[in-house]
Protein backbone atom coordinates (compact mmCIF):
# COMPACT_ATOMS: atom_id res chain seq x y z
CA UNK A 1 0.00 0.00 0.00
CA UNK A 2 1.30 3.21 -0.72
CA UNK A 3 2.44 6.11 2.05
CA UNK A 4 0.46 8.81 1.73
CA UNK A 5 1.65 12.45 2.28
CA UNK A 6 -0.11 15.63 2.92
CA UNK A 7 0.24 18.68 1.23
CA UNK A 8 -0.30 21.61 2.91
CA UNK A 9 -0.18 24.91 0.99
CA UNK A 10 0.79 28.00 3.50
CA UNK A 11 -1.20 29.87 0.85
CA UNK A 12 -5.04 30.92 0.60
CA UNK A 13 -4.68 32.55 -2.80
CA UNK A 14 -6.64 31.21 -6.06
CA UNK A 15 -3.47 30.60 -9.00
CA UNK A 16 -1.09 30.51 -6.04
CA UNK A 17 2.72 29.77 -6.56
CA UNK A 18 2.71 27.46 -3.70
CA UNK A 19 -0.39 26.00 -5.24
CA UNK A 20 1.34 25.50 -8.55
CA UNK A 21 4.04 23.54 -6.56
CA UNK A 22 1.49 21.27 -5.21
CA UNK A 23 0.03 20.58 -8.60
CA UNK A 24 3.96 19.23 -9.41
CA UNK A 25 4.48 17.28 -6.55
CA UNK A 26 1.06 15.45 -6.18
CA UNK A 27 1.56 14.46 -9.92
CA UNK A 28 4.99 13.60 -9.40
CA UNK A 29 4.83 11.53 -6.63
CA UNK A 30 7.62 8.77 -5.79
CA UNK A 31 6.56 5.18 -6.71
CA UNK A 32 4.83 4.22 -3.64
CA UNK A 33 3.65 7.49 -2.41
CA UNK A 34 0.61 8.96 -2.66
CA UNK A 35 0.14 13.16 -2.30
CA UNK A 36 -2.82 14.54 -1.46
CA UNK A 37 -3.72 18.23 -0.54
CA UNK A 38 -4.74 19.61 2.22
CA UNK A 39 -7.48 22.68 2.36
CA UNK A 40 -7.00 24.88 5.53
CA UNK A 41 -8.97 27.14 3.91
CA UNK A 42 -12.01 27.00 5.94
CA UNK A 43 -10.56 26.25 9.77
CA UNK A 44 -11.97 29.16 11.79
CA UNK A 45 -8.85 30.84 13.99
CA UNK A 46 -8.15 28.85 16.73
CA UNK A 47 -9.78 29.84 20.07
CA UNK A 48 -8.61 27.69 23.49
CA UNK A 49 -12.29 27.94 24.41
CA UNK A 50 -13.94 25.84 21.85
CA UNK A 51 -11.28 22.88 23.14
CA UNK A 52 -13.29 20.18 24.52
CA UNK A 53 -16.53 21.62 22.32
CA UNK A 54 -14.65 21.42 18.36
CA UNK A 55 -16.08 23.27 15.94
CA UNK A 56 -16.52 20.26 12.73
CA UNK A 57 -13.82 21.74 10.38
CA UNK A 58 -11.32 21.08 13.73
CA UNK A 59 -12.27 17.69 13.95
CA UNK A 60 -12.53 16.80 10.18
CA UNK A 61 -8.88 18.41 9.91
CA UNK A 62 -7.46 16.73 13.18
CA UNK A 63 -8.11 13.31 12.04
CA UNK A 64 -7.66 14.31 8.50
CA UNK A 65 -3.43 14.75 9.57
CA UNK A 66 -3.79 12.26 11.95
CA UNK A 67 -4.45 9.29 9.08
CA UNK A 68 -1.05 10.90 7.38
CA UNK A 69 2.32 9.14 6.81
CA UNK A 70 3.97 12.97 6.50
CA UNK A 71 3.64 16.15 5.97
CA UNK A 72 4.96 18.26 3.22
CA UNK A 73 4.10 22.27 3.48
CA UNK A 74 4.63 24.55 0.32
CA UNK A 75 4.98 28.48 1.63
CA UNK A 76 4.88 31.84 0.69
CA UNK A 77 6.93 34.39 2.92
CA UNK A 78 4.80 36.68 4.37
CA UNK A 79 6.34 39.77 6.11
CA UNK A 80 9.43 38.06 6.96
CA UNK A 81 7.33 34.79 8.50
CA UNK A 82 4.83 31.56 7.55
CA UNK A 83 1.18 33.27 6.28
CA UNK A 84 -1.06 33.29 9.27
CA UNK A 85 -3.71 30.84 7.99
CA UNK A 86 -0.47 28.32 8.15
CA UNK A 87 0.42 29.50 11.73
CA UNK A 88 -3.54 28.61 12.46
CA UNK A 89 -3.57 25.12 10.86
CA UNK A 90 -0.30 23.87 12.42
CA UNK A 91 -2.05 25.71 16.00
CA UNK A 92 -5.63 23.74 15.37
CA UNK A 93 -3.74 20.55 15.13
CA UNK A 94 -1.35 21.08 18.10
CA UNK A 95 -4.74 21.46 20.49
CA UNK A 96 -6.31 20.59 22.48
CA UNK A 97 -3.11 20.32 25.24
CA UNK A 98 -2.00 16.61 24.54
CA UNK A 99 -3.56 15.99 21.71
CA UNK A 100 -0.94 17.16 19.26
CA UNK A 101 -1.56 15.43 15.99
CA UNK A 102 1.34 16.43 14.17
CA UNK A 103 3.50 14.51 17.25
CA UNK A 104 6.50 12.28 15.61
CA UNK A 105 5.22 13.23 11.75
CA UNK A 106 8.08 12.92 9.28
CA UNK A 107 8.34 16.79 7.40
CA UNK A 108 9.60 18.72 5.31
CA UNK A 109 9.39 22.11 3.89
CA UNK A 110 9.17 23.65 0.44
CA UNK A 111 9.25 28.13 0.63
CA UNK A 112 8.87 30.05 -2.41
CA UNK A 113 8.68 33.61 -3.63
CA UNK A 114 8.56 36.15 -6.50
CA UNK A 115 11.95 37.51 -4.73
CA UNK A 116 15.38 36.22 -4.79
CA UNK A 117 16.28 34.61 -1.31
CA UNK A 118 12.86 32.29 -1.70
CA UNK A 119 10.94 32.44 1.22
CA UNK A 120 13.96 31.75 3.82
CA UNK A 121 12.61 33.58 7.02
CA UNK A 122 9.50 31.61 6.35
CA UNK A 123 11.29 28.63 5.92
CA UNK A 124 12.96 29.01 9.39
CA UNK A 125 10.43 30.25 11.07
CA UNK A 126 8.38 27.12 10.47
CA UNK A 127 11.51 25.01 11.29
CA UNK A 128 11.20 26.57 14.55
CA UNK A 129 7.25 25.71 15.09
CA UNK A 130 7.67 22.05 13.76
CA UNK A 131 10.41 21.27 16.37
CA UNK A 132 8.86 22.30 19.07
CA UNK A 133 5.60 20.00 17.57
CA UNK A 134 7.58 17.30 17.02
CA UNK A 135 7.47 17.39 13.40
CA UNK A 136 10.47 15.63 12.00
CA UNK A 137 11.75 17.51 9.30
CA UNK A 138 14.18 17.16 7.15
CA UNK A 139 17.02 18.96 7.30
CA UNK A 140 18.68 18.34 4.07
CA UNK A 141 18.64 19.18 0.96
CA UNK A 142 16.95 22.78 1.98
CA UNK A 143 14.15 24.09 -0.54
CA UNK A 144 13.98 28.10 -0.99
CA UNK A 145 12.33 28.63 -4.65
CA UNK A 146 13.40 32.35 -5.76
CA UNK A 147 11.99 34.50 -8.55
CA UNK A 148 9.25 32.18 -8.93
CA UNK A 149 6.91 34.10 -11.19
CA UNK A 150 9.80 33.31 -14.10
CA UNK A 151 9.46 29.66 -13.37
CA UNK A 152 5.90 28.97 -14.64
CA UNK A 153 3.75 29.00 -17.96
CA UNK A 154 1.06 31.03 -18.85
CA UNK A 155 -1.53 28.48 -17.22
CA UNK A 156 0.20 28.80 -13.83
CA UNK A 157 2.37 25.70 -13.83
CA UNK A 158 5.58 24.84 -13.08
CA UNK A 159 7.71 24.83 -16.59
CA UNK A 160 11.76 25.18 -15.40
CA UNK A 161 13.57 22.16 -16.28
CA UNK A 162 16.18 22.41 -13.33
CA UNK A 163 13.48 23.73 -10.76
CA UNK A 164 11.52 20.33 -11.75
CA UNK A 165 14.72 18.32 -11.60
CA UNK A 166 15.26 19.88 -8.08
CA UNK A 167 11.65 19.24 -6.94
CA UNK A 168 12.13 15.54 -8.33
CA UNK A 169 15.19 14.95 -6.52
CA UNK A 170 13.81 16.89 -3.38
CA UNK A 171 11.02 14.46 -3.37
CA UNK A 172 13.72 11.51 -3.28
CA UNK A 173 15.35 12.40 -0.22
CA UNK A 174 11.96 13.32 1.98
CA UNK A 175 10.34 9.67 0.55
CA UNK A 176 13.71 7.82 1.58
CA UNK A 177 13.36 10.56 4.95
CA UNK A 178 9.42 8.72 5.51
CA UNK A 179 10.57 5.75 4.90
CA UNK A 180 13.59 5.79 7.47
CA UNK A 181 11.68 7.08 10.36
CA UNK A 182 8.45 5.03 9.35
C1 LIG B 1 4.35 39.09 0.71
N1 LIG B 1 5.43 38.73 -0.08
C2 LIG B 1 6.68 38.58 0.47
N2 LIG B 1 7.71 38.02 -0.24
C3 LIG B 1 8.92 37.80 0.33
O1 LIG B 1 9.83 37.29 -0.31
N3 LIG B 1 9.14 38.20 1.63
C4 LIG B 1 8.18 38.77 2.40
O2 LIG B 1 8.40 39.06 3.56
C5 LIG B 1 6.90 38.99 1.81
N4 LIG B 1 5.88 39.55 2.53
C6 LIG B 1 4.60 39.51 2.04
C7 LIG B 1 3.53 39.88 2.86
C8 LIG B 1 2.24 39.78 2.39
C9 LIG B 1 1.09 40.12 3.31
C10 LIG B 1 2.00 39.34 1.07
C11 LIG B 1 0.58 39.21 0.54
C12 LIG B 1 3.02 39.00 0.23
C13 LIG B 1 5.21 38.29 -1.46
C14 LIG B 1 4.89 36.82 -1.45
O3 LIG B 1 6.07 36.10 -1.24
C15 LIG B 1 4.25 36.38 -2.74
O4 LIG B 1 3.02 37.04 -2.81
C16 LIG B 1 4.10 34.90 -2.70
O5 LIG B 1 5.26 34.28 -3.16
C17 LIG B 1 2.98 34.43 -3.46
O6 LIG B 1 2.84 33.07 -3.13
P1 LIG B 1 1.46 32.40 -3.34
O7 LIG B 1 0.45 33.10 -2.46
O8 LIG B 1 1.15 32.64 -4.79
O9 LIG B 1 1.63 30.95 -3.03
Amino acid sequence: MSKLIGIISGSLRKNSFSGSIAEYVKSHAPEGFEFKIIDISGLPLYDQDYDGADPKEYTLFRNEIKALDGVLFITPEHNRSIPAALKNALDVGSRPYGQNVWNGKPGAIISQSPGGIGGFGANHHLRQILAFLNVLTLAQPEAYIGSYHTLIDESGALNNAGTKEFIDSFLGAFTSWVEKIS
